[in-house]
């Protein structure tokens, strides 16, 4: 078994890399989140057994990538295959799964992620455990919630997430409004529920005119255009201009040699086989343990991950791989936020998802290479939120 899927990722690395223009490069999450949320681990294990290629093909592959369908030298066709396997953050999109994102929708949205009536307390926001000023996300182990209570799992970045082929760390929502709709219900995160969040925001009239500019034709606030706000603002929080990207667009000085080294092992030791497409990740699923499971304080027994969202035995266990872009913003690691270095995390990976023991030279160069998709970070403005009136719903612990 084991053997089998390091067989299948070194294939789809392969064949991911001669494809040249690969599957997974930018905008793709936001029209395959059907697609890919249907993807279970035995899918792509099936799809990637029958490609025909080895460890050593890869490794050949990322020392000299395309050589001979490329000028220029090394470091050029090592650009060109970074190009065209994970490409530069591209500007947001205008419409996520056919819904527009107008100014008046990013702008309510910018508001309703800062909004502490959306929780049942009145106290908790979106921007409480994807802060903006951290790189969208929390840097605890697992996010606090309603009454103090932890959630199972860490708090992924929104940094980019509309570029995910699906939303959480099983991919059990398809895009960003189907997302927002769970943590304003989530009796751990916010508590409260759709019902709550309409009969509160009507009772302001600033929102009733914000929802009627924004949504015209919906003839008052619904639940749903709560949640279509929202996606519409986090579709605006992307990182691009990372050095990485930078230097993908052919400015060799955006990097250091260490850091190209990083990328080139990067291929190398098979990271790119999951890890692809403009995030890095955030397209498909794997066993977080392809080859040995780590220790239950990484991977706790209790959560099997993608397996409660099919009920497919080959799925316990099974997790998306991670967007990296802005990891170096978003420690701690891994679904249980137990891992704080991510040096270790890189380490972890090499024995969990590739049988493979690296060293801390390279741990270091893979880690230095991550840190330059660190992109420029959305600067956001913090909005003044209209009163409550006498008809709002007071605030429960
Ligand atoms: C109490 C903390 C908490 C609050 C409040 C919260 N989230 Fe989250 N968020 C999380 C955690 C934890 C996850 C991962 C859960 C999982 O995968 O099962 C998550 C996942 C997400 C994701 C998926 C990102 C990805 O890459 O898969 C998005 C998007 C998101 N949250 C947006 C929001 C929005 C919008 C709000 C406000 C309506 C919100 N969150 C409120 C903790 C929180
Ligand atoms: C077989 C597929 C696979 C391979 C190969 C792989 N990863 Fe991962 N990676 C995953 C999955 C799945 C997760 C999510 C694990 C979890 O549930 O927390 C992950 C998580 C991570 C994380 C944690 C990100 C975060 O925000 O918590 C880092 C860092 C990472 N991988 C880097 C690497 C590096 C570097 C390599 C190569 C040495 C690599 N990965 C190889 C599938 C893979």
């Amino acid at each position: 078994m084991g053997k089998q899927w390091r067989i299948a990722l070194m294939a789809g690395a392969v064949a991911a890399v001669l494809a040249g223009g690969v599957a997974c490069t930018q905008g793709d999450g936001v029209d395959d989140s059907a697609r890919a949320q249907g993807d279970t681990a035995a899918d792509n294990a099936a799809a990637q057994v029958d490609t025909t290629g080895a460890n050593a093909d890869v490794q050949g592959e990322s020392a000299a990538p395309g050589a001979s369908a490329e000028e220029g030298g090394p470091v050029n066709s090592l650009r060109q295959t970074a190009s065209s396997l994970f490409g530069v953050i591209p500007d947001p999109p205008t419409e996520v799964s056919g819904r527009p994102v107008t100014p008046e929708r990013v702008e309510l949205g910018r508001m309703l992620f800062f909004e502490p009536r959306l929780s049942r307390s009145h106290v908790i926001t979106c921007n409480t455990c994807h802060s903006i000023g951290t790189g969208g996300a929390d840097n605890v182990p697992a996010s606090v919630g309603h009454g103090w209570q932890r959630g199972p799992r860490n708090s992924p970045t929104v940094f980019n997430a509309v570029f995910n082929a699906a939303q959480f760390w099983d991919g059990r929502a398809a895009d960003l409004a189907e997302q927002a709709g769970g943590p304003v219900q989530a009796s751990v995160e916010m508590n409260s529920t759709p019902e709550l969040v309409v009969e509160t925001l009507s009772s302001i009239p600033q929102y009733v005119e914000l929802f009627r500019e924004a949504f015209p034709e919906s003839g008052g606030i619904t639940f749903d255009d709560v949640t279509v706000a929202l996606e519409a603002f986090e579709t605006t929080l992307v990182t691009p201009d990372a050095a990485f990207d930078r230097w993908v667009e052919g400015d060799d000085s955006a990097m250091t040699a260490t850091e190209v080294e990083g990328l080139q092992l990067f291929f190398e030791t098979g990271c790119a086989s999951c890890h692809n497409g403009v995030n890095f990740g955030g397209q498909t699923y794997f066993p977080f343990g392809v080859l040995e499971r780590p220790g239950a304080e990484i991977l706790p027994e209790g959560d099997k991950g993608r397996f409660e969202v099919t009920a497919t035995a080959t799925d316990e266990y099974v997790f998306r791989a991670s967007p990296l872009r802005n990891v170096a913003l978003t420690a701690p690691y891994f679904h249980s936020g137990q891992v704080w270095s991510l040096e270790e995390a890189v380490a972890i990976m090499g024995t969990s998802q590739l049988g493979r023991e690296i060293s801390d030279d390279e741990a270091g160069k893979i880690a230095a290479f991550l840190r330059t998709l660190t992109g420029r970070q959305p600067e956001v403005v913090y909005p003044i939120l209209p009163p409550s009136t006498t008809d709002t719903p007071a605030p429960e612990r």
